[in-house]
């Protein structure tokens, strides 16, 4: 019987922050050697790696951005010979060059120990099968998960992305019992198990693990109640490793634990980058502590949460996310992120788990419009209703005068991987969303 916990999840927390600042300065010495990037922005702070003594001083070294990474597209940032890179994976990005990410061995040992954590985590055990519906490719999601699960000793099924109808056989044919995807396309899932008449919380799936883009607690509970599953949060980026970097377990569902033996967590506030205390939301920043290839001194990631104490494990955890700053939309000086909406439109009665926010301009001001599917079975009276109450929770949770606008069935675009929420119609100059 595998222990339910690995040597490091056994530490105390004196002996992790002996170990974090040990590794933290091997991390700098060897930023600060091998990358020019990391040697230039420590001298242009006037820093050394060894004025690190402590994890405090952590937060005198500079920031890396993603602009960073591109401006050194593709390889700038590996901090070991090309031959020692024994994988690339790459992030599109809305705009311009991918992100460019290489890794040793050490660092896919590191990366499918972590993965591997993160199942145990979510409740998966040796000998389960583990179906891969997150994309194999340039993404991390797909390899990553999959070589974590191997390394648990799980059968892994890499079906990858895509092919719905293809996905619903498989899970009915190899009966797998955990599953790893987005939660957005869980419900596509959802929608093609009913299509083909099977009821969804009939199939042999216990666990999904999903990750790779922001969901809410209500979405958790449409998935966990259709499916009847346990549904935990996975979390991870591609310039820090992949999925894997924080995980939530099961028995308390209570935010996801950072592997802080791998990665060492800051939340700072986003715009005059102050390292805030534990508790405080602001945007998370992470230091790698054992990468090899590419080395990150505190990346900025625009993910917005903040840090709270160990409950099931030692490490500190971090709150669901609730946005990044990148999906922040401000409309008519108002603040919003998709996922409120997600959270109202969820909890509507009538109303399916399929949305899309459609931007748009009329003379100077933007208006908002929520595209809402009403679900199939749904009268005339259900959507009207449906739409007023949106419309008003919208108003008095975030501020905002909204259009919402109930759709038929199974008319907006599903989820394949990471879902595009918003739509922006708006044209000209000055337009951020
Ligand atoms: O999405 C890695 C991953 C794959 C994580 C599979 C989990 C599962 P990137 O494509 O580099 O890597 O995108 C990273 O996705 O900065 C967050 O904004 C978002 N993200 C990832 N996981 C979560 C999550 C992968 N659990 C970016 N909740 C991150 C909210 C998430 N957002």
């Amino acid at each position: 019987m595998t222990p339910l916990l690995d040597t490091m999840e056994q530490l105390g927390r004196q002996e992790l922050e002996a170990l974090q600042i040990e590794r933290l300065r091997a991390t700098l010495r060897h930023a600060y050697e091998n990358v020019r990037f990391y040697r230039e922005s420590f001298d242009r702070a006037g820093l050394r790696p060894d004025d690190c003594r402590t994890l405090a001083d952590l937060g005198r070294f500079p920031f890396t951005a993603k602009a960073d990474l591109r401006d050194h597209y593709p390889f700038g940032m590996f901090a070991v010979p090309q031959a020692d890179v024994r994988r690339i994976h790459a992030s599109s990005g809305t705009t311009g060059r991918p992100t460019v990410v290489g890794y040793t061995e050490r660092d896919l040992s590191t990366w499918a120990d972590v993965v591997a954590r993160s199942i145990r985590a979510a409740g998966g055990r040796p000998g389960h099968k583990v179906h891969v519906a997150y994309g194999y490719g340039l993404f991390t999601g797909g390899l990553g998960a999959h070589y974590g699960a191997e390394r648990l000793g799980c059968t892994v099924i890499p079906a990858s992305g895509g092919m719905t109808a293809r996905q619903v056989q498989l899970i009915q044919d190899f009966r797998p019992e955990i599953i790893m995807v987005t939660p957005t396309y869980m419900l596509t899932l959802l929608d093609e198990f009913e299509r083909q008449g099977i009821d969804p919380r009939t199939t042999s799936l216990e666990i999904g693990i999903f990750g790779a883009e922001p969901w809410t607690e209500e979405m958790r509970k449409e998935i966990e109640q259709r499916f009847a599953i346990d549904a935990v949060d996975i979390y991870g980026l591609s310039e820090v490793m992949g999925p894997g970097v924080a995980q939530e377990c099961v028995e308390t569902k209570d935010g996801l634990h950072i592997w802080e033996d791998h990665f060492y967590p800051e939340v700072v506030d986003p715009v005059t980058g102050e390292v805030l205390p534990d508790g405080e939301r602001g945007e998370l920043v992470f230091t790698s502590l054992t990468k090899e290839a590419m080395p990150v001194i505190r990346y900025r990631t625009r993910d917005l949460t903040r840090l709270l104490p160990g409950t099931a494990r030692v490490f500190r955890r971090m709150e669901k996310i609730t946005g990044r700053s990148d999906d922040l939309m401000i409309v008519r000086g108002v603040n919003l992120f998709p996922t409120q909406v997600e959270e109202i439109v969820l909890r509507t009665p009538g109303l399916a788990p399929h949305f899309q926010l459609r931007l748009t301009r009329e003379g100077r001001m933007d208006a908002l419009t929520v595209r809402v599917e009403a679900r199939a079975d749904s009268s005339p009276q259900v959507r009207d209703a449906a739409a007023g109450r949106v419309a008003a929770a919208v108003k008095d949770s975030i501020g905002l005068s909204v259009q919402v606008e109930i759709v038929d069935p199974e008319t907006l675009e599903r989820s394949v991987g990471k879902i595009k929420r918003v739509v922006d119609l708006r044209s000209g100059p000055g337009v951020h969303v």
